[in-house]
């Protein structure tokens, strides 16, 4: 989504600006021609270690690829990408959420190695509400982990 200015973007966005500013967050992105088709955010270190401790743990989100290049392997190619250049830069594990009702995002992240789950959760540590606070979602998600 596009921002007309730094001050209608929703907090979330600007949190996500404020991290890959930092060099907290490595925002990838999948390119075809100089369109973006997909992107992934890496974020190094949250206040939740489970997710991200900045030395072993990473997190990775807002995994997408817009929908007509999907089911083509362009998400587990860049997904692959990413998990190497962590593994390369020092880190062990990679961290992902998937909602217990989407058995496609399961299986996919099954078979890209997410093979252990870590928790449940109620608050995604980067999306922020209309009070800039992390949000209670009542349904439960899940925390995967992968050995790197
Ligand atoms: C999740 C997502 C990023 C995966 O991207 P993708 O490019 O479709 O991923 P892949 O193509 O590598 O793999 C996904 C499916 O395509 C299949 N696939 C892989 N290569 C394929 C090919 N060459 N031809 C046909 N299908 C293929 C895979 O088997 C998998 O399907 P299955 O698990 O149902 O069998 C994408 O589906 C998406 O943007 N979804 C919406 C947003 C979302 O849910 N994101 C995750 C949570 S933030």
């Amino acid at each position: 989504m596009a921002y007309q200015d730094d001050i209608s973007a929703s907090y979330t966005a600007k949190f996500f600006y404020r991290n890959i500013s930092s060099g907290n967050t490595i925002f990838w992105t999948l390119d075809n021609d100089g369109e973006l088709i997909g992107e992934l955010y890496v974020f190094l270190n949250l206040d939740d270690k489970d997710f991200a401790d900045g030395k072993t743990t990473a997190y990775l989100c807002a995994f997408r690829v817009k929908e007509e290049y999907r089911g083509q392997g362009l998400g587990s190619r860049i997904m692959n990408k990413v998990l190497a250049e962590l593994k390369e830069i020092g880190f062990h594990v990679a961290t992902i959420g998937v909602g217990s009702n989407e058995p496609q995002n399961i299986r996919l992240y099954r078979r890209l190695g997410f093979n252990k789950k870590v928790k449940d959760c109620h608050y995604d540590p980067c999306g922020m509400d209309e009070n800039n606070q992390l949000e209670y979602e009542e349904e439960a998600w899940w925390l995967l982990s992968k050995e790197l």
